[in-house]
């Protein structure tokens, strides 16, 4: 066992995690400690918990799909990635009591059928998770009992007179200045417009006051919420004089679906059990966990606070290292309105793997969501970019480029440097785009706008098509055989490296291209996009690739 000074900064734990031998790290009040055995995941990427107080809906598939397209990502760039990509549900609480009760299902048995809609959503939709944890496994049960009572023995837990607003929808206490009267007489959330109901019990509270200027501390001096926008809004709840402390706990009479705080008639607080299955996750036993910090923690906005506030501060509390990075990202309106279920216009992803398969569902998020703006779904807008873009753009340019008519020998010709001398601007254009493709590309996956590496790659595939008609294929294979190795050869680079890059997005559809290309699994790396055919290194070992045989259909255009 290693010993580390008191205070383990988050720089120094990263710099131990990277080091090959070590498999436990162990935060204590006094001491942290590294056991020296096996090396631990070196990239930790985590989505919400979802509630299974309704069933799985496009907003939630978005969260999945941006850690799934950033987890994808990182493993195209170190395939020896050892990663912990986690989701899951949130099974406990006021809401799931509420739904149960209403199906006549006992809870267990409520959250089971609904838990495993979610998991059935995400394998669905190719989500690659590594943990799917469920906040009623038992080994998270323990987890939340464990840091409970490490939060009671660090002094941060107090007993008190809790008087307050309480939204069963947000599961969460509200002052009275965040609280409206309507016409109709019942009191509202300002922010969420959901009702809420007066509260007055004896809770366990949190001295959350006693970690405001950490906080603030780590949001100026690491910048670890993106975009900028929001953590802004983080800096000012964390200036407001109001913040105060918050409860923890509800009495067991009023909420008996939770973990029960230790020797106590109460059940922990829905939120503290649920952000808690993050250090589950990560193994957490006896003060130890097996990957920590996270790289990062996707969310939406409207669970900001509860992860860039209390998540930091329980975390504080625990001396625990904060998270790398919180990624916030806006929600999804259908045809410019709210999902509701009374409005009756949430969308399933279900219904929509059913009717466009997965890679289409995932290409219409990714391709319209930015974190920073509300998203619109409009099917009209949606089926107009899936034909548009993988249908015409890459499906045919790869029909084109492949088929016996232009294409007769079934091959990816070998560079050659005369084809040189056949270079048009267009094709120079080309090839100066796909040479800047890849790190244009990783800029915008890192950073989660996966729109933007989007366009990139589109725009490369656009130039192609533009290239292929300019220069005549199915003309020059009479006149020019050379000439037609060399448009083959560059539009067939550029469906290469593209298929490579839209991997993280559309993995069937990118594995299908990548198959009829004959690019075998071990070259279908980032590495290998940044490697083209004409790069002088490549020219020595350059040979024939045989085209597969087995004739494809990229995406099938949709007509509605
Ligand atoms: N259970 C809590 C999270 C606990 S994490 C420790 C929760 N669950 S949720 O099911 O309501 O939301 C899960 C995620 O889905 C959140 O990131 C939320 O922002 C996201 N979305 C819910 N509705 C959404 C849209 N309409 N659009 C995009 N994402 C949305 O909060």
């Amino acid at each position: 066992m290693l010993k580390l000074p008191p205070i383990l900064l988050q720089n120094e734990v990263r710099r131990c995690l990277t080091k090959p031998d070590f498999k436990l790290i162990r935060f204590t009040r006094k001491t942290s400690t590294i056991s020296t055995e096996k090396s631990p995941p070196s990239y930790f990427i985590t989505t919400p918990i979802f509630y299974v107080n309704s069933v799985p809906h496009i907003g939630h598939l978005y969260t999945a799909l941006l850690a799934d397209a950033h987890y994808r990502f990182r493993k195209l760039k170190d395939p020896d990635l050892n990663g912990i990509f986690s989701t899951g549900t949130d099974e406990h609480g006021m809401k799931v009591q509420q739904a149960a009760l209403k199906t006549g299902a006992s809870p267990q048995e409520y959250c089971n059928t609904v838990s495993e809609k979610f998991r059935h959503a995400f394998d669905q939709a190719a989500i690659s998770y590594t943990h799917f944890i469920r906040t009623t496994d038992d080994n998270h049960k323990d987890v939340v009992t464990e840091i409970w009572n490490k939060l009671l023995d660090g002094g941060h837990l107090y007993r008190d007179d809790y008087s307050s607003w309480y939204s069963v929808q947000d599961e969460t206490f509200l002052p009275g200045t965040q609280v409206e009267q309507r016409a109709d007489g019942h009191h509202y959330s300002c922010e969420s417009g959901h009702k809420v109901e007066w509260a007055s019990e004896i809770n366990w509270c949190f001295r959350l006051e006693r970690q405001r200027e950490s906080i603030l501390k780590w949001i100026n001096d690491k910048d670890p919420i993106r975009p900028a926008v929001f953590s802004n809004q983080v800096k000012a709840w964390l200036e407001d004089d109001r913040l105060g402390d918050i409860s923890v706990s509800r009495p067991m009479s009023r909420l008996s679906w939770g973990v029960a705080v230790p020797g106590g008639e109460d059940t922990v607080y829905v939120w503290l059990d649920a952000l808690v299955n993050y250090l589950t996750v990560a193994g957490y036993k006896n003060g130890s966990v097996s990957c920590w910090p996270p790289t990062v923690q996707v969310l939406g906005k409207d669970i900001l606070k509860f992860h860039a506030i209390y998540w930091p501060a329980f975390l504080l509390a625990l001396d625990m290292p904060l998270p790398e990075r919180l990624l916030v990202h806006s929600h999804w309106l259908v045809e410019d309105v709210k999902m509701s279920k009374s409005l009756g216009n949430v969308l399933c992803p279900n219904d929509l793997i059913n009717s466009y398969g997965s890679d289409a569902t995932r290409y219409m998020l990714l391709r319209e969501g930015v974190p920073h703006m509300d998203g619109n779904f409009c099917k009209h807008r949606m089926l107009h970019y899936l034909n548009l873009e993988l249908a015409d753009t890459l499906g045919n340019l790869l029909n084109r480029t492949c088929s016996t008519g232009v294409n007769p020998a079934q091959v990816i010709p070998p560079w050659k440097p005369l084809f040189q001398s056949y270079a048009t601007e267009l094709s120079s254009n080309l090839m100066e785009h796909l040479e800047k493709l890849p790190e244009l590309v990783e800029q915008s996956y890192e950073n989660f706008y996966f729109y933007q590496g989007i366009v990139h790659v589109m725009d490369a595939l656009r130039i192609t098509n533009q290239f292929v008609q300019e220069e005549k294929p199915w003309d020059l294979k009479k006149t020019n055989q050379e000439r037609l190795e060399f448009v083959l050869a560059l539009s067939l680079e550029s469906l290469r490296i593209s298929g490579i890059l839209l991997k993280p997005i559309v993995p069937t559809l990118a594995e299908t291209l990548l198959i009829k290309l004959n690019i075998t699994p071990s070259q279908q790396t980032f590495q290998h996009t940044k490697k083209n055919t004409w790069s002088p290194c490549a020219q020595t070992n350059q040979s024939i690739i045989e085209l597969d045989k087995q004739k494809v259909v990229l995406f099938r255009k949709i007509r509605e």
